[in-house]
């Protein structure tokens, strides 16, 4: 039996092809690339500057992807991570290279991927984190019971198998700790088959914890779920079943974080956001985000602002401190009443928010010619090529693009040129360090 074994792996390991090759740089994705007799392969977890033996585990006319076998040349660049099971989940892409090398390797990418601006554009250097680790208020995770018990985790990456973590460095300790608590409570409960998925969300303070459960099972399984998870200590709760789509809220469904007064912001502003509404991941990056905005915009206290895609009113309040009015647009019903409870918390009085669909009410405002100096959008990954050419038709002085998808900030940059803007400064920032992305502002003012 055991010779029948070897002679299949040794006829499967003699069609995969190996090969040695040197890793040039890291790519959007967070994968290495390499050149094969011309051609290109993307390497996961490769690090420039090193010579790896590869497994090619994709081969197409104009690429590949291979994976790493061994590590011949090792990078000086490279570092062992801290995470022990950064080699399977999927949610980390570049802990196996040194802070300082993955802000190069960020700012490199950008500036590749928005090459064509050069002539137009100035771009800053990318602003990184003192810590590059526990930086996370939110997470989502999936569960899934194995050999009876409650695993959860991130999916391994591109699959669906859940790796299930022992720490999360993205996640300070206390975090780490409140996951494994109610996983433990949730772990106890008859109906654990019914269970999804779960966000757990902190406040800045990192004392008060809300949990956002998604189920497939009865309302008679929610009783149980609530009172299993007693022992948690959390200040909230959602459940949610997937199926019938009801919503559950138990006790005070919110965390708050703040943004401190400096220079750019007026007045400290504190914020009160459901759960279920969109919030960057990483406060203390979202500050700075938010100064050098407002940097950018070099506001004079009359502009009148059109916001698209403002959430919870995380850059509307500190911008209407700056200005005449902001009117915002949100599609969220949640964020959008999280938006509206932020303005009057704060005393904020010349914000309009609107809850709806963007693309319609940019033709909706364009239609009753309304103006606006500034149009400020953070569209989601997806970006919004969409509704471009009618922000170009506003003819506002400035348009401020905040995107945490390159390949999309780049796509509507080309389309809103058409239409007569180029963009003239481009600010980068790591909001989620040991990931591939990259957060980007983009100024555009009209084309001389
Ligand atoms: C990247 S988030 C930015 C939110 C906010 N600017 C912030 O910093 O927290 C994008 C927001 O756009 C909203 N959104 C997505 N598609 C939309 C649409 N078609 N119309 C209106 N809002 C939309 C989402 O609900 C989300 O709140």
């Amino acid at each position: 039996m055991k010779n029948r074994k070897n002679y299949f792996q040794s006829k499967r390991d003699e069609k995969v092809k190996r090969a040695e090759v040197d890793v040039e740089e890291i790519v959007w994705g967070g994968k290495g690339l390499t050149r094969l007799n011309g051609k290109i392969f993307f390497v996961s977890k490769a690090v420039p500057e090193e010579r790896v033996k590869i497994r090619i585990t994709l081969e197409k006319s104009d690429f590949g992807e291979g994976e790493i076998e061994r590590i011949i040349t090792p990078s000086r660049f490279r570092v062992s991570p801290l995470c022990k099971d950064f080699k399977r989940c999927g949610g980390c892409q570049l802990q196996m290279m040194n802070y300082p090398s993955q802000l190069s390797q960020k700012q490199k990418i950008a500036e590749n991927i928005l090459r064509r601006w050069r002539e137009f554009a100035k771009f800053n250097e990318i602003i990184g984190m003192k810590n590059p680790f526990f930086y996370r208020h939110k997470g989502e995770f999936h569960l899934k019971v194995k050999d009876g018990k409650l695993i959860f985790g991130f999916y391994e990456k591109e699959s669906h198998n859940i790796v299930d973590f022992e720490n999360c460095y993205l996640f300070d300790d206390k975090f780490n700790l409140k996951l494994k608590e109610v996983v433990k409570c949730l772990n106890s409960a008859k109906c654990k088959n019914s269970l999804l998925s779960f966000s757990l969300s902190c406040s800045e303070t990192g004392k008060d914890y809300v949990l956002s459960l998604s189920h497939k099972g009865s309302f008679k399984d929610e009783n149980e779920i609530l009172e299993k998870l007693s022992p948690a200590n959390l200040k909230g709760i959602i459940v949610e079943n997937e199926e019938t789509q009801s919503i559950r809220t138990v006790e005070e469904c919110f965390i708050t974080y703040s943004i401190k007064q400096s220079e750019e912001i007026l007045k400290e502003i504190h914020f009160k956001v459901n759960p279920k509404s969109f919030t960057q991941a990483n406060f203390e990056m979202n500050s700075l985000l938010i100064k050098e905005s407002l940097r950018l915009l070099n506001l004079s206290n009359y502009e009148s602002i059109l916001e698209l895609f403002s959430g919870v009113g995380n850059f509307s309040l500190p911008i209407s401190l700056r200005c005449k009015e902001v009117l915002s647009i949100e599609g969220s019903e949640v964020a959008s009443k999280d938006a509206k409870f932020n303005s009057t918390f704060n005393g904020i009085t010349n914000v309009e928010n609107i809850n709806g669909d963007v693309n319609e009410w940019i033709l909706k405002l364009l239609a009753q010619s309304r103006q606006f100096d500034v149009i400020f959008l953070d569209p989601p990954r997806s970006g919004s090529f969409e509704i471009m050419d009618t922000i170009a038709r506003f003819q506002p002085k400035k348009i401020l693009y905040v995107s945490c998808f390159l390949p999309t900030l780049e796509r509507d940059l080309r389309r809103i040129y058409e239409f007569g803007y180029a963009p003239t400064e481009f600010s980068f920032f790591d909001m989620v360090p040991q990931t591939y992305g990259i957060e980007t502002i983009a100024l555009l003012t009209r084309k001389k």
